[in-house]
């Protein structure tokens, strides 16, 4: 994104451009930028650690066009359902180059995930008895909850420690292991996935000590060797203008470090080490543009826009910062304002109180930032308030890569009995 005489642009076109030619609430992602996020993360892992593989976690931006760059750099898709798994497909990933992390799955799922086959990832013990019941991968991963999980979405995307639903708890990882091996499974994976956007470098390696600890004794009780290790994903990014990054160099270098000493200390053969991540590749590489439509003096002066919770959920689901620009008038003078979406739900306010140019006026484009990841993926349909279009730009061109949903797309699939319509 530049601002030049406050005019923003987005991959080199103006947003007015692109508010114009394809409408808002509008979500632009900056292919160049994905690619460079993807590059400078799987660059400085695999510089420390050479046998080194990333996954991209699809529920992030699942936009085929999305997972389609991410392949073309060379990820894989970590997958949290069978459609996610049938969208890698779709995009020509291989199964070797598929995991499928999905919890508490039902036996529909543990069948087409099994014929689909895609590495399969476990979340609990107690699917292992149900996936042999229709029939036997060669590889098994098991998702180990270690203990310890943070985020920086406060305690709503901590996933893993006590209060965590996912993974397996340590006392049971040697057990999982051992029956999978005694069912005539041969070849071993292991899994943690503990927090999401984490920008502390010192928390990689140490969650990563946490999980060898209790992969190392495992692995050496039941003469285990392990093809890989998958430290999930976790990578962050700072939301908030002042914020310091995660400094990716430092994480890697440490991270790897920690993993051979590991490898070492409990005589491990040396396992591929995979990540997952999925903010830190789209998260600063997508935008949302949305439109001033109507401005209130009421209690306090409330900015209405078409940006509401169904357009971006986090604020009003975790709280979380976005940063707003208003094209044209970046460096006009400030007042605190509140701006909100449509919606008839005050957690629509999503911005109670913020310094915003004071001339804000109908008719402005408003630059939400850092929506690439978890932003239209968790969009919803509320209030007959349809889903973003969404657009991709490279070189100064843009394409759209998903259509604005219309009124068809709101009652598609639903029936009305024919007794209802006298
Ligand atoms: N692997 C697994 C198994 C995951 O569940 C996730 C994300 C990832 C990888 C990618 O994590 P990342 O690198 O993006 O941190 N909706 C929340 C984030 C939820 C994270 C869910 N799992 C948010 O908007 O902040």
């Amino acid at each position: 994104m530049k601002i030049e005489q406050d005019r923003i642009s987005v991959g080199g076109i103006p947003v007015r451009e692109l508010a114009n030619r394809f409408g808002t609430p509008l979500y632009v992602y900056d292919e160049e930028k994905i690619r460079a996020n993807y590059r400078r993360a799987f660059g400085a892992f695999r510089k420390y650690y050479p046998n080194f593989e990333m996954f991209y976690a699809v529920k992030c931006c699942n936009n085929p066009a999305i997972v389609n760059i991410m392949r073309q750099e060379g990820a894989g898709a970590d997958c949290a359902s069978v459609n996610e798994i049938l969208l890698a497909k779709s995009v020509g990933l291989s199964g070797e180059k598929v995991m499928f992390s999905g919890n508490f799955l039902s036996d529909d799922d543990i069948r087409q995930g099994l014929e689909s086959g895609v590495i399969f990832n476990l979340d609990d013990i107690s699917i292992l008895p149900r996936l042999l019941k229709f029939g036997k991968p060669e590889m098994v991963s098991f998702r180990i909850n270690p203990g310890y999980g943070r985020s920086n979405v406060g305690e709503y995307v901590t996933n893993a420690g006590p209060n965590a639903k996912f993974g397996i708890h340590p006392d049971k990882v040697t057990e999982a292991y051992r029956l999978a091996k005694e069912a005539g499974i041969r070849r071993f994976g292991a899994h943690m996935m503990t927090g999401s956007c984490i920008t502390d470098a010192d928390y990689f390696p140490f969650v990563t000590g946490l999980l060898m600890d209790i992969i190392g004794k495992t692995g050496r009780e039941l003469g285990i060797d392990f093809e890989f290790i998958d430290l999930g994903g976790g990578l962050g990014i700072p939301y908030k203008p002042d914020e310091p990054g995660l400094d990716m160099e430092a994480a890697a270098q440490k991270t790897a470090e920690m993993f051979r000493n590991k490898v070492a200390e409990y005589g491990l053969k040396p396992p591929q080490l995979k990540m997952e991540p999925a903010r830190y590749f789209v998260g600063n590489a997508g935008y949302l543009i949305g439109s001033v439509h109507s401005i209130k003096e009421s209690y306090r002066k409330i900015i209405g826009t078409d940006v509401g919770m169904n357009v971006l959920a986090r604020p009003a689901m975790y709280g979380s910062y976005h940063h707003i620009y208003v094209d044209g008038k970046e460096s006009h003078a400030r007042t605190k304002l509140g701006l909100c979406g449509q919606l008839c739900e005050n957690t629509d306010f999503w911005v109670k109180e913020r310094e915003l140019p004071a001339d804000i006026a109908e008719g402005d484009l408003i630059v939400v930032e850092n929506a690439g990841a978890y932003g239209f993926g968790m969009s919803y349909q509320y209030n007959g308030r349809l889903r973003a279009a969404e657009v991709l730009v490279k070189n100064g061109a843009a394409e759209l890569i998903r259509d604005r949903e219309t009124f068809e797309d709101m009652v598609r699939h639903t029936h009305v009995p024919a007794y209802l319509t006298k």
